[in-house]
């Protein structure tokens, strides 16, 4: 089977029942990290996404959208493709389970389980969770609730085909005892091998009758039936590899990485499934944790769903994945809030590594004519040593810390490298040498010394931010291509590098200043998770002494912008048709708004200031090209200006009565 320099990684096939969200770039962004870093280190790297487009929720979705459920996947699987090249995922195939070369695949393995007299038709009464689209036992059940995500279930008896899950399970409990990487972290391996032991692992439901579901893949041997979308779903990891790669190079998979809800499905199901086929088993399943947002469940009826892209739009994708990564140790459960991501940009990137970049780079460009110089003689010896120990230590640990996905572990050990640069050029003070025109031999120590860290920090930043570690490898002026592998011959703590002539570009992180004062876009004032236009704006990088310092204060007066910024926002009168209250909300409005050639909703923050009838008829101002968001679950497709702060004061309005849709400017 697979080669020993090959590395198969993979994620979940995401369903294609609405657009993706945080979670769904969550788990996109870490198998990415660790295919670039796997690719980095000359591994034979092939990492799989895609999309889960059969069973239920789907088709319900594309009947809510009054469109057949193959129109409805074509229409939502570019929101998964641009959102993966926006985030520079890296993915090497991407497959679609409506494809015919896996339809044809998953036939084969049925037809192949049924002929060896592994599925095998019977009746079946059970609790039936249409959201979940699973049976449930009778124990689990309490009041007729789903114990999963508790909505009402129902009793359904009907024929159904079933494979031989449980005559697997000794098989599976010794598979998990004896190989302590299969099911990651080590408490979720506990859990299942604990429910694996406790409880009779039963047979697997793994048809669905068309009558009641027709969106999937025909059973071979029933045309009645159509295959249960997980038995559909979980083949996807091999069969992408039989008609994208070839299964032998990659088969078995180095990691699954799943959410920790779809842990069971992996862990038993998938593996039973793989033992009937006579296939290899994945090496790991990894389980991460779950998002929370801002202390809250995320659900579209709350309204909280983190949208992908606006974290890109606002904070760029790399500062976004370094976030996701650094915030939660892998695994773990974590609380999203643009609070937590404003402050992890400013501490670890604007004043970690931008600043460590930007002042190393000033400093040469100054006094060194712009080229790194050769290394001269000890300046802080104690300083020097720390940083080439943990120089020599790092590539270790950190491989160490890939090996069991402890990324957030990783980036503490690269921001603690960051962190002994930024005090020995506090303590050494090369500004201070730079005037002394005998300690020039000092000066080129502690550039050279940084520069030289900057470029190890780049090769270990690469996976988290490749378009940043590229930009830190270019302003450093070296010949490095980091999506080729590296060796210790062009990286390495050794490795030449004086003698390059820097190219100091933009800063790399600007740093995050809070809210401007004064007339502001109304979208949702209280709602901190929502992108808003009067959200964090970019002012420029720290000075050299504030390395690492926390978050500053508000910073006033607020930075100035060029007329080419500002003409990038689309303002435009727009008549009030209709106004509403959003139901549960103090201050939310719902307003159907003219702008002559087309209508747009608008969710507005100022419910507390205007009763809703006391709008129509009036020509406000809006931001016309502000990408839609959900408030509340409901699609604002602009922003309402008005005047005030937290609480508005006035909403903007014209003297005349000018054509809806006229350009405001
Ligand atoms: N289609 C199945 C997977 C089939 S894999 C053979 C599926 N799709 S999903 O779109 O519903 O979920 C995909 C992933 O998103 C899961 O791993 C799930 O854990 C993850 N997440 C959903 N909500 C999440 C958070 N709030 N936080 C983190 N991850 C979350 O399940």
């Amino acid at each position: 089977m697979s080669q020993s320099n090959t590395f198969y990684i993979t994620t979940p096939i995401y369903y294609v029942n609405d657009v993706p969200h945080i979670g769904h770039a969550y788990t996109t962004v870490a198998a990415d990290v660790l295919a670039r870093y796997r690719r980095l280190r000359g591994r034979d790297v092939f990492f799989l996404t895609g999309l889960d487009e059969h069973g239920q929720k789907v088709q319900q979705a594309a009947e809510k959208a009054g469109i057949d459920p193959q129109t409805h996947c074509d229409r939502l699987a570019p929101q998964f493709t641009n959102l993966w090249k926006r985030l520079n995922i890296s993915n090497d195939a991407f497959i679609r389970t409506t494809e015919k070369q896996h339809q044809n695949v998953v036939q084969r393995y049925l037809q192949q389980l049924y002929d060896k007299q592994l599925i095998y038709k019977a009746d079946y009464t059970g609790w039936y969770c249409t959201f979940d689209e699973r049976f449930w036992t009778e124990k689990d059940v309490i009041d007729g609730i789903c114990p999963d995500c508790k909505r009402p279930i129902e009793r359904l008896s009907e024929h159904n085909y079933f494979f031989k899950m449980g005559q697997y399970q000794d098989r599976l409990i010794d598979h998990i005892r004896n190989n302590e990487d299969v099911i990651r972290p080590a408490s979720r391996r506990n859990e299942v091998l604990g429910f694996l032991q406790t409880q009779k692992l039963g047979d697997l439901s793994i048809s669905r009758p068309k009558s009641r579901l027709s969106w999937g893949i025909e059973l071979p041997f029933d045309k009645d039936y159509v295959t249960y979308v997980w038995f559909d779903a979980l083949v996807n990891y091999v069969s992408a590899l039989e008609y994208k790669t070839g299964l032998d190079r990659f088969w078995p998979a180095d990691v699954h990485l799943v959410g920790k809800d779809i842990l069971t499905t992996h862990a038993v199901y998938w593996s039973t499934m793989l033992m009937a086929l006579e296939l290899p088993l994945p090496k790991t399943i990894f389980a991460h944790g779950w998002w929370t947002v801002d202390g809250e469940k995320m659900s579209k009826s709350r309204g909280n769903v983190v949208d992908p892209n606006a974290m890109v739009d606002q904070f760029g994708a790399d500062a976004f994945r370094y976030f996701l990564l650094r915030e939660v140790p892998f695994g773990q459960d974590g609380d999203f809030s643009q609070a937590g991501m404003v402050t992890t940009i400013n501490s670890a990137l604007a004043n970690g590594i931008g600043n460590l970049l930007s002042r190393t780079l000033t400093m040469i460009e100054r006094s060194c004519n712009g080229v790194i110089p050769e290394q001269g003689p000890a300046v802080m010896p104690e300083l020097e040593q720390r940083i080439a120990e943990l120089a020599g230590q790092l590539p270790g640990r950190i491989e160490a810390g890939y090996s069991t996905l402890l990324f957030r572990d990783i980036l503490l050990m690269i921001e603690e490298l960051n962190s002994a640069c930024d005090e020995y050029i506090d303590k050494s003070a090369p500004w201070k040498l730079a005037k002394q025109a005998e300690a020039r031999p000092q000066l080129h120590t502690v550039l050279n010394t940084s520069a030289r860290a900057l470029r190890l920090l780049a090769t270990l930043l690469y996976p988290f931010m490749p378009q940043t570690a590229q930009q830190m490898i270019h302003q450093l002026g070296l010949p490095l291509d980091l999506s080729q592998p590296i060796s210790d011959a062009n990286t390495g703590w050794d490795a030449p590098l004086a003698g390059s002539r820097i190219q100091k570009g933009a800063s790399l992180f600007p740093r995050i200043e809070s809210k401007p004062q004064g007339a502001k876009p109304v979208s949702d004032p209280t709602t901190a998770s929502q992108p808003t236009a009067a959200a964090p704006t970019m002012a420029p990088a720290v000075p050299q002494s504030s390395a690492h310092a926390a978050a500053a204060p508000l910073a006033t007066p607020p930075p100035q912008i060029t007329i080419d910024e500002f003409m990038k926002v689309q303002l435009k009168t727009a008549k009030v048709l209709a106004a509403e209250r959003v139901p549960k909300s103090e201050k939310l409005l719902k307003l159907q708004v003219s702008l002559g050639s087309e209508q747009r909703q608008i969710v507005a923050g100022i419910g507390k200031k205007y009763e809703p009838e006391a709008l129509v008829g009036k020509t406000i101002v809006i931001v016309a090209n502000l990408k839609p968001a959900k408030l509340m679950g409901i699609e604002s497709q602009g922003m309402v200006l008005a005047a005030g702060d937290s609480d508005v004061r006035g909403l903007m309005t014209l003297l005349e009565d000018v054509e809806p849709g006229t350009k405001v400017k």
